[in-house]
């Protein structure tokens, strides 16, 4: 396989050639998955799609191209990344998607994954309270039951063409194979102990040498559970042979899924987190998940303040001190809001949010310790899908596995990976998650809950109420924080799609007391805050985010993140 790289303007693209001569796939058999260029940047006149993968993305966009809507994309471009993007992508996780149709109603969906009903409270403690974080992180006591394959049924809904076309590009690219980039071998190569572990078979993902750019990944079992899927419906997955394999697979270990969770799995339609920001309206995703409640709070703690420039000492300081707070908030208040009474309207308010900055000094950090949770009285690797469609639905979709490939546990049989998203849940007051966030009894385990998550799927709408930007992002605590300094890039520092999403970023969630820096981050900046008292660690990217910006001509600027194979399409 050759590699091409074209640099241009607005457009990187890698090309990959392959010697592969398989039939080429997908809606009107327009997608190519031995020969595909990434693409991290282009402005289209109709129709776009941002996601981790330029096959997913090429689907998405040839839906679109077909008159599908952008409902129909998503459920598209989720099904491919179950293929294609097997680190995050995924029928056996779950997910959240905010959406504004052109109608004007805005949807928020919860398709987490909730706890067995066998699950307990101190599942993850051993007999002397110790927690047992392999047992949360990895194999098959780690898994929630999926919800991505509802999610996507729910979806359907609103979409327009049948669910056999939007299914059958993932069918023939798990059937037919496609050729992996450099970054999915290294990743495959690197997980091969992890999947011999804690899966009962040899899975796909396994081969006697390394993998390589260019090789071809056939998964025949995944594209089996997929075709019963595509002739059973929901039920092709929840229910018979695939729902057997699922327990099949628990019952060759420590797993607990039964038959009944997964009949009795549900979607729940949440009211949208919606909050105005200098006139624009920002739609979040409410509980489960923390995202939206956090991206708010951020916003609102910025938005009667003055932000002298992007990522200047004074800015970023203030940017920090709001994360502090945010996360103090987090770890003491949220969780399943069908379990816990989220106060939401409290936590998102003005007053509430002025105050909650009162202490904040604008010479020194705030010591993390000093901070609590606001008084109130009322009672690494996930993935992110951006798309707008030619008729102006936006839909914002996070979805994942937890950690990189889940639990590592391919359901023989089924081929698809297992998520460990129970590790989400507070396995024991004060002992961090895998992300380093605390929780309580707010996001205890207890049956058929759904653990606290941060995904953050946002779409904000300009002050005429038309789509302005469509975005999100995979990093566990980094979410809300990306997105939030994103948005930031965008509205306050007027950037580009581009330049909004490959910036430096920088993070802070209470505990550690620390602020994580990416590599790049102003090196005065980072001096100025070493003065005030800041810990300031270097750490890995930050984030993998998609965001489409719509110009004021309507045009889609529509940007991948450089930090993966990420990819955008459209017409
Ligand atoms: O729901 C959550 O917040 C986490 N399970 C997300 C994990 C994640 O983003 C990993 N990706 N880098």
């Amino acid at each position: 396989m050759k590699k091409i790289i074209i640099l241009s303007f607005l457009c990187v693209a890698k090309i990959f050639v392959s010697a592969q001569t398989k039939p080429i796939i997908g809606a009107g058999k327009e997608v190519d998955p031995y020969h595909y260029a990434i693409v991290k940047s282009q402005t289209f006149n109709k129709a776009s799609v941002a996601c981790a993968s330029p096959i997913a993305a090429n689907v998405g966009a040839a839906i679109m191209k077909q008159g599908g809507n952008a409902f129909d994309a998503a459920i598209a471009v989720n099904f491919a990344l179950a293929v294609v993007y097997p680190g995050a992508g995924n029928i056996g996780g779950g997910g959240f998607m905010v959406a504004k149709t052109t109608t004007g109603k805005t949807i928020a969906l919860d398709y987490r994954e909730t706890a067995p009903a066998k699950a307990f409270r101190d599942m993850y403690l051993d007999s002397n309270g110790k927690p047992q974080l392999n047992l949360s992180q990895y194999g098959r006591l780690s898994s929630g039951v999926p919800g991505t394959v509802a999610g996507l049924f729910s979806m359907h809904q609103h979409a327009k063409l049948l669910i056999k076309t939007l299914i059958q590009p993932a069918i023939d690219l798990a059937e037919n194979g496609f050729a992996i980039s450099a970054r999915e071998a290294n990743s495959l190569n690197a997980m091969r102990e992890s999947f011999l572990k804690n899966s009962s078979t040899r899975s796909a993902f396994i081969k006697d040498v390394k993998w390589k750019e260019g090789d071809t990944l056939i998964q025949k079992e995944l594209a089996e559970t997929l075709k019963r899927i595509r002739d059973l419906g929901q039920k092709g997955f929840y229910e018979g042979k695939t729902a057997e394999l699922i327990v099949a697979e628990m019952q060759k270990g420590n797993g607990i899924i039964s038959l009944n969770d997964l009949k009795n799995y549900t979607v729940k339609e949440r009211t949208a987190l919606v909050f105005t920001y200098k006139g624009n309206t920002i739609i979040g995703m409410p509980p489960s998940s923390s995202g939206g409640i956090i991206v708010c709070q951020l916003m609102k703690m910025m938005e009667k303040r003055y932000l002298d420039g992007f990522q200047t000492p004074r800015t970023t300081q203030l940017m920090v001190e709001a994360e502090r707070r945010a996360y103090a908030d987090r770890a003491e208040y949220m969780g399943d809001p069908d379990f816990w009474k989220v106060p939401i309207k409290t936590l998102t308010s003005d007053t509430y949010l002025q105050q909650r900055m009162l202490d904040f000094d604008s010479t020194k950090a705030t010591p993390s310790k000093n901070i609590k949770a606001g008084m109130i009285k009322e009672s690494e690797e996930t993935t992110h899908i951006s798309i707008i469609d030619q008729y102006g639905n936006v839909v914002s979709i996070t979805t994942t596995l937890n950690n990189s490939y889940g639990s590592r546990t391919v359901v023989a049989g089924a081929g698809f990976i297992l998520n460990d998203e129970m590790d989400d849940f507070s396995v024991k007051p004060g002992v961090p998650n895998m992300y380093g966030a605390l929780g309580g009894e707010a996001n205890a385990i207890q049956p058929n809950k759904r653990m606290l998550s941060a995904m953050s799927p946002t779409i904000v709408l300009d002050k005429n109420n038309k789509p302005f930007i469509v975005t999100g992002t995979p990093g566990g605590t980094t979410i809300p924080t990306s997105v939030f300094q994103t948005l930031i890039n965008i509205i306050e520092f007027n950037m580009n799609a581009t330049d909004a999403v490959n910036q430096p970023k920088f993070h802070h969630q209470w505990f550690p007391d620390e602020v994580a820096i990416e590599k790049g981050f102003s090196v005065e900046t980072r001096k100025q805050l070493e003065a005030m008292g800041y810990k300031i660690v270097e750490r890995s990217a930050i984030g993998r985010t998609e965001v489409i910006k719509i110009l004021p001509n309507g045009k889609r600027e529509t940007a991948a993140d450089k930090r993966g194979d990420d990819s955008v399409a459209g017409f």
